[in-house]
């Protein structure tokens, strides 16, 4: 359904369910309009905010969210993000899972390169959003759809 509560089962790559039993703090939110996006980078900062990351971490963090919530709408055809609060004994983290069920990208490198769109933008989203996270993961397939995943750590 496109309105209420996202229905995460529709989404089934396994960067979905990678962190589940390890991560303490779960939120699911919609990605569909450019209101979500908003909310979306209002939550993104609260966490941040919350774990102590610095202002320029912050900030990072916020930015890769924006692009790849932006690219789920745009070329996803909507989707979801779940945000998780993990930590692994000595440090704490954010991660955020970026989830549709598109079209997927057929060329991963190509789509990572810094330059290359398929929508007249400016190509930078996907790269940019691999700088600023710590970690960075991408699973796509053709027809079935795409989640990226990005890592935050607090050190
Ligand atoms: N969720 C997605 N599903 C399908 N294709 C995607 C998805 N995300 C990105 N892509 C593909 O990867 C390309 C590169 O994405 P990227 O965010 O780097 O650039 P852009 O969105 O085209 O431009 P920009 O983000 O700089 O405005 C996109 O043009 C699109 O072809
Ligand atoms: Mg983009």
């Amino acid at each position: 359904m496109r309105n209420g509560t996202p229905d995460l089962s529709r989404y089934r790559s396994p960067l979905l369910s990678q962190y589940a039993d390890r991560a303490d703090l779960h939120q699911l939110l919609p990605l569909e309009t450019d209101e979500h996006v908003v909310s979306v980078r209002k939550a993104v900062r609260e966490h941040a905010l919350a774990m102590k990351l610095s202002l320029v971490d912050q900030t990072k963090l916020v930015t890769a969210a924006s692009e790849l919530a932006r690219n789920t709408i745009k070329y996803g055809g909507g989707g979801v993000v779940v945000l998780e609060r993990l930590t692994d004994g000595l440090r704490s983290g954010l991660r955020l899972v970026f989830a549709d069920d598109g079209p997927g990208i057929a060329d991963i490198a190509l789509a990572l390169r810094d330059g290359y769109t398929s929508g007249g933008g400016l190509g930078l989203g996907l790269g940019g959003a691999k700088r600023l996270a710590d970690d960075f993961n991408i699973d796509s397939r053709p027809g079935e759809g795409t989640a990226v995943a990005i890592i935050k750590w607090k050190i």
